[in-house]
């Protein structure tokens, strides 16, 4: 007879069927009726509560201040990845994919190391990957040490076409691109135009007008629709899977949409700041605006909000992630950076010297089903599960072991009771992060996580995360399993791809 160490009793399995969930040494081990317990089996009584896979958040920026570049300007991230995997488990998320940054000049495989031993020396809660951030895509970096890396589980890069100290030409792009095909790895894309942003930004310095509140008008939504077209027709030219992130405009996201339906490998992210924010917070007096600085931008026509609802509900977007990229508001190495370094004399400070970021791991899932699933009913649960957990292991390469409630996958689970009380977000009260504030602050939440398992250990209940040890482990991935109309098997044929 099966022996159990914890059974889920009477849980509604993503909705759709009640039954308990045995777990045996972490994993899914029975789906079944009254499974049978042992003496030393725990047992959670769920009571009918809906239980969904721990959500997997593909876009996390953790302890990303190290560069040359974030030590010159004087950033600090609010979050270590202690503290930022502790906030994640809190909001029912058990994987977060964190981003090793590559300066330009440096190796790539020193870049993970060093990640590695920090996430390792500070302990994390959740289990954990990397996405390499290649900003200098040199003949040893794509020849010598992306291999080394994709044998290592790291199976996916990011791509800036903005950012002067992080952008590559079209024709590194097209050389990452192709080498990415042929590892198998997911090229991730940040698509604005570069130069665009960096004209408008420009023009507006020129008149002064730096205030938080031009950060929207510094990045058109033209600038992430040339770049998403530009993107997107590269990887159809090199027939390989690109996910482009964090998507706010609905003119992207038509382009994707178009890819889409003529089968082009194209995936697209966004985030919920781009559903329930909108550019009026920029506006916010006492330079509190510049919480809500982050790129691209939030947008402020109600219609771009609508335009993202409806590629959540239509599958045009595949993942919801929450671009995590926390700097406190107070102290020196945060947001008052816009203020302490503005010298151009504006006393409302400078958009271009603020960090660009908002905090949100803890928030992304609860905020997806408290909006989503109750409030406007517009998706349910598998839609939901699909956006936080399922779509997100299997484009990174980590499904079925995560991001499925199945035998043989990882017990990461979160329950949501139904006899939660709607309360208003309160951050110091709430949330678990090493941020000072949150952008949905007084939000009313319909429900949220009652507990969060890790690999069948409960981690984070009623409020409070449940045990200091730190259980998070490093998961080596492989290649995406989200379908795919490959043309070409093997190499990338130059004749093939001209005809
Ligand atoms: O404002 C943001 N999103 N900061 C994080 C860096 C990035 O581009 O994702
Ligand atoms: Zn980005
Ligand atoms: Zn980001």
């Amino acid at each position: 007879m099966q022996s159990f160490d914890v059974i889920l009793r009477n849980a509604h399995v993503n909705g759709a069927y009640v039954c308990d969930i045995g777990i045996k040494h972490g994993l899914i081990s029975s789906l079944g009726v009254n499974l049978v317990a042992s003496e030393n089996t725990q047992i959670i009584e769920c009571e009918h509560a809906i239980v969904t896979p721990g959500g997997i958040d593909g876009h996390v920026h953790l302890a990303q201040d190290k560069s040359p570049r974030a030590r010159e300007a004087g950033y600090q991230c609010a979050d270590t990845i202690e503290t930022g995997t502790r906030s994640a488990v809190a909001g029912g998320t058990t994987t977060v994919l964190l981003f090793a940054e590559q300066s330009r000049g440096e190796s790539v495989l020193e870049k993970v190391d060093a990640y590695h031993q920090l996430a390792t020396y500070q302990g994390s809660h959740a289990d954990y990957g990397f996405h390499i951030i290649i900003t200098d895509p040199t003949p040893k970096v794509l020849e010598q040490e992306l291999p080394v890396l994709a044998r290592q589980g790291i199976s996916s890069m990011k791509l800036f076409l903005t950012y002067k100290h992080m952008r590559i030409s079209d024709k590194d792009f097209l050389r990452a691109l192709h080498k990415a095909r042929e590892l198998g790895m997911v090229a991730l894309v940040h698509a604005e135009n570069g130069d665009l942003v960096d004209f408008f930004t420009e023009q507006l310095e020129s008149q002064g007008l730096t205030d938080p509140v031009y950060k929207a008008i510094a990045h058109p939504a033209a600038a992430e629709a040339e770049a998403t077209n530009r993107a997107v027709t590269f990887s159809s030219v090199m027939d390989t899977p690109l996910l482009i992130v964090h998507v706010s405009v609905p003119e992207s996201t038509e382009v994707i949409r178009k890819a889409q339906s003529h089968l082009k490998p194209v995936f697209a992210e966004t985030c919920p700041q781009y559903l329930l924010l909108g550019k009026s917070q920029l506006a916010q007096e006492h330079f509190c605006g510049a919480k809500f600085i982050c790129s691209p931008p939030l947008r402020s026509d109600p219609n771009d909000v609508e335009a993202i609802w409806r590629g959540i509900i239509n599958g045009t977007f595949t993942i919801f992630s929450s671009d995590h990229c926390p700097y406190s508001f107070t102290g020196p190495h945060g947001k008052q950076l816009g203020l302490s370094r503005a010298d151009n004399g504006n006393p409302n400070g400078m958009f271009t010297k603020t960090p660009n970021g908002l905090p949100g791991v803890e928030t992304r899932v609860p905020l997806l089903f408290s909006e989503g699933v109750l409030r406007r009913r517009c998706i349910d649960i598998k839609r939901f599960v699909e956006l936080t957990s399922e779509n997100p292991a299997k484009l990174y390469g980590l499904y079925p072991k995560k991001g499925a409630i199945q035998v043989g996958s990882d017990a990461d689970l979160v329950i949501w009771h139904k006899s939660f009380t709607p309360r208003r977000l309160q951050h110091d009260r709430d949330l678990h992060d090493g941020c000072d504030y949150s952008p949905y602050e007084g939000i009313e939440f319909l429900n949220w996580p009652k507990m969060t398992l890790l690999r069948g250990r409960v981690v984070f209940r009623d409020g409070q995360i449940v045990n200091s040890s730190k259980y998070g482990e490093f998961v080596p991935r492989k290649g995406c399993t989200l379908p795919l109309s490959r043309k070409m098997v093997g190499s990338w044929d130059v004749l093939y791809a001209a005809s």
